[in-house]
């Protein structure tokens, strides 16, 4: 496997890209299931000043990419990250994770964030009123069977740092999961 800049694709690999978007999130209600939707999100991200991207190639094939946009000065948040369905739990996607961290530490980037929805009922927010003690429920929250890249992600160092309730319908929230990627800025 060999990751390169999002960049230096052939535009002609976007439709892949755009593909693997749409194979990746189809269990997903609210993720680019309309046609055209995700070829739309691919064009935009290419297009838009603040976004970098990595993509993972198995010789001539894209089997996945990651993004981020810069929005802040010393915070990524990282969009997306899809590995094709039939490639994945072999690597590709802590591949493609390890080479935005490298990227933004070699930025000075002190932490990557990102929102991971759960609209299907991937973990044990789903379904619930989190209102009003909303960060109350960050310490209990799991994964459920139907599984949720929460557990990809907790793997990756990741923890969650805040919950958006209802965002995607009453029950059915964002979760907020962030990463610290230079801890010496705090150091003795
Ligand atoms: C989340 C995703 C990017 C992970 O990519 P991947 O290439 O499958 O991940 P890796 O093979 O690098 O997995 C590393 C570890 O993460 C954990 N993990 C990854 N996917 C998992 C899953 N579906 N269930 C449980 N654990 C999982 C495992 O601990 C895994 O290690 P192991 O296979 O040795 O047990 C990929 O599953 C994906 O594209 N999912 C659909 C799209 C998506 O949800 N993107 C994130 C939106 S926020």
């Amino acid at each position: 496997m060999e990751i390169v800049d999002f960049a230096a694709l052939a535009p002609g690999r976007h439709s892949d890209a755009a593909g693997i978007l749409r194979d990746a999130l189809a269990h997903v209600p609210s993720a680019y299931n309309a046609p055209g939707e995700a070829e739309a999100e691919v064009a935009l991200r290419c297009a838009e000043d603040g976004w970098l991207g990595h993509a993972a190639l198995e010789g001539e094939r894209l089997v996945g990419w990651i993004g981020a946009i810069r929005t802040y000065s010393h915070g990524w948040e990282i969009h997306p990250l899809v590995v094709a369905p039939d490639c994945q739990r072999r690597g590709i996607g802590s591949a493609l994770m390890a080479a935005l961290e490298a990227r933004a530490r070699s930025e000075g980037v002190l932490a990557l964030f990102l929102g991971s929805d759960d609209d299907y009922g991937g973990t044990t927010l789903f379904g619930r009123d989190l209102w009003p003690d909303v960060v109350g429920h960050v310490a209990t929250t799991e994964t459920t069977s139907r599984g949720h890249p929460f557990t990809f992600y907790r793997r990756q160092g990741y923890q969650i740092v805040g919950l958006l309730p209802d965002v995607n319908g009453a029950g059915r929230p964002d979760i907020m999961l962030a990463k610290r990627l230079t801890p010496s800025r705090f150091s003795a």
